[in-house]
This record gives C-alpha cells, sequence and structure tokens, in this order.
C-alpha cells in the first residue's frame, strides 16, 4: 500500500516462467514483477494456476523452464532442461526461508501450542536462540491479536484465530516476501473479516505481499496492482480499478461479475 516507486529494484522479478505436470502445461510463460513494499493480488478463475505460480515463486514447485530473480540476484533459471541459476543449495534454502508463505488451510503444527508454532521456524531453521525468538513471537502474536492465546492448542483455535497465527508464524521468520494463497477462503464468512483486517495492517506497514485472493473488495482497496490470471497466462496486470472496474477482456469482466458482493465486506474494515 506504499506509493509505488517505479526507481525501486523490482524484489522479486519472474520472466518467461513455465510450469507443467506431466504433458499439461499449466503456466504458460509467465511475467511477473512485485517491487518492495508493493502488495499485489492474483486473481483468476479456480484451475487457473495460481497456486502453482505462488509455489513456483518460492521453490516448492520446481518451475519446467524460466527464470526467478530475487532483490537482484538470480533465485531459478532453466532453459533447455539445464539449470542455470548455479547457485549452492544453501543459498536457494537461506533466500527461501525469507520467503513466508500463508496457506488456505493454516497448516499449523497440532501437537504444539501457539507460541511454539510461532518460534518453529527461527528455532529450527536459523537455530535462533529462545530467548529473542520468544520475545518477538509474543510481539507478533499481539499484533495479530492472538497474545491471549499463546499456550491454546491449534485445535482450540476458531480458523479465524489459527490463520492469523499462521500469519504471526511466518512474520517470525523475518521475511522480505510474504505469500498469501486464499489466507480466508476455508473461513466461515464472519471469520474473514478478522483476517483481512490483520492483512491490512501489514499492508499498510509496508510489507510486500503477493495475494491470491477471491475477496475482490480486497484487492481493490488494499493492492497496488491486481493480476489476473487465465489459464496459465497474464490477462491483465495493473491498478486494482483498470483491472476490476473496467476489465479490459471479457473473461474478466465475467469473473468480476460473480464476485461483487465481496466488495461490500470491506467498507467497514478500511476506517
Ligand atoms: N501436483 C500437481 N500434479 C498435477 N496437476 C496439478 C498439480 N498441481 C496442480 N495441478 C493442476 O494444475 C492446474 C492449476 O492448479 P492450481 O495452480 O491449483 O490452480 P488455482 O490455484 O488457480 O485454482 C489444475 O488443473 C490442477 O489440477
Ligand atoms: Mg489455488
Amino acid at each position: 500500500m506504499t506509493e509505488p516507486n517505479p526507481a525501486a529494484t523490482p524484489l522479486v522479478e519472474i520472466a518467461g516462467l513455465r510450469k507443467s505436470f506431466g504433458p499439461v502445461e499449466i503456466l504458460k510463460g509467465i511475467d511477473l514483477t512485485v517491487r518492495r513494499g508493493e502488495v499485489v493480488a492474483l486473481v483468476g478463475s479456480s484451475g487457473s494456476g495460481k497456486t502453482t505460480l505462488l509455489r513456483c515463486v518460492n521453490l516448492l514447485e520446481t518451475p519446467s523452464s524460466g527464470r526467478i530473480t530475487v532483490e537482484g540476484k538470480p533465485f531459478f533459471e532453466r532453459s533447455g532442461g539445464e539449470d542455470r541459476a548455479g547457485l549452492p543449495r544453501k543459498a536457494i534454502n537461506a533466500m527461501r526461508s525469507r520467503i513466508g508463505m500463508v496457506f488456505q488451510h493454516f497448516n499449523l503444527f497440532p501437537h504444539m501450542s501457539v507460541l511454539g508454532n510461532v518460534m518453529e521456524g527461527p528455532r529450527t531453521v536459523k537455530g535462533e536462540a529462545d530467548a529473542s525468538n520468544r520475545a518477538r513471537a509474543m510481539d507478533l502474536l499481539a499484533k495479530v491479536g492472538m497474545a491471549g492465546f499463546a499456550d491454546r492448542r491449534p485445535d482450540q483455535l476458531s480458523g479465524g484465530q489459527k490463520q492469523r497465527v499462521s500469519i504471526a508464524r511466518a512474520l517470525n521468520m523475518q521475511p522480505m516476501l510474504m505469500l498469501f494463497d486464499e489466507p480466508t477462503s476455508a473461513l466461515d464468512p464472519e471469520l474473514v473479516g478478522e483476517v483481512l483486517k490483520t492483512m491490512i495492517a501489514l499492508a499498510r506497514e509496508g510489507t510486500t505481499m503477493l495475494v491470491v485472493t477471491h475477496e475482490l473488495g480486497f484487492a481493490l482497496e488494499v493492492a497496488d496492482r491486481v493480476v489476473f490470471l487465465d489459464a496459465g497466462t497474464i490477462a491483465a496486470d495493473g491498478p486494482p480499478r483498470e483491472v476490476l472496474i473496467h476489465p479490459p477482456t471479457e473473461r474478466i469482466r465475467a469473473f468480476v461479475n460473480r464476485f461483487h458482493e465481496t466488495a461490500e465486506l470491506m467498507k467497514p474494515l478500511m476506517g
């Protein structure tokens, strides 16, 4: 939600990204840039490849070809079947650990407390000492409104609370980029607002976010850019009002009309 600064170096630059599963090509040459402090909403019909694209960004999925540059450094490059980035695995893992991800289904560790979940990444991935980790984890739980739940287990929480803990857990790795994959679509309607509110606060602080969402109201009000994915290609990439209010194609217009009502939800949250 910061003012886009065209001079800023792109945080993530994706070029010519392709991904096939077996014979089926799901991503058909994606070019996408996310600048520091930007909130980019990724929208599109089910099956268009949004999750696959998000998972390629942090290499949870290995692209078939293309290039991903993070902070100006090669993160992934493959062409002609050959790996050309040539980064040691350790460097790749260090970069991956700075990309946070929030999933539709939370994926909290069920046997750990809320605090344990939030502390787990820095403890196991970075070997951080507990004192600093715990202090930051408690601050983050406070930030997402979950400080009073530090000792609870995930199964004692509502979906909205679990998702806010998942956000705190991702933030505790001090990521340079946050990826969200439909973070509210598994929630009961009355719990959607509390998660969106947390995301709005992050956006306002300048967190760089790539958000797959069907909450077009959120995309309209919070995103700097809306990217519309259609069958594995980018059909639109521009300011939210351009893409969502004056859709450039008939397919986008049809998609937007179906989700029109979610815009109403945002009004009380933006305050
Ligand atoms: N691991 C996989 N193996 C085979 N096909 C997959 C796999 N993951 C996703 N797909 C297929 O890729 C297409 C795009 O899926 P996905 O990226 O999940 O779309 P979206 O998130 O936009 O709904 C779908 O047809 C899906 O079935
Ligand atoms: Mg998906």
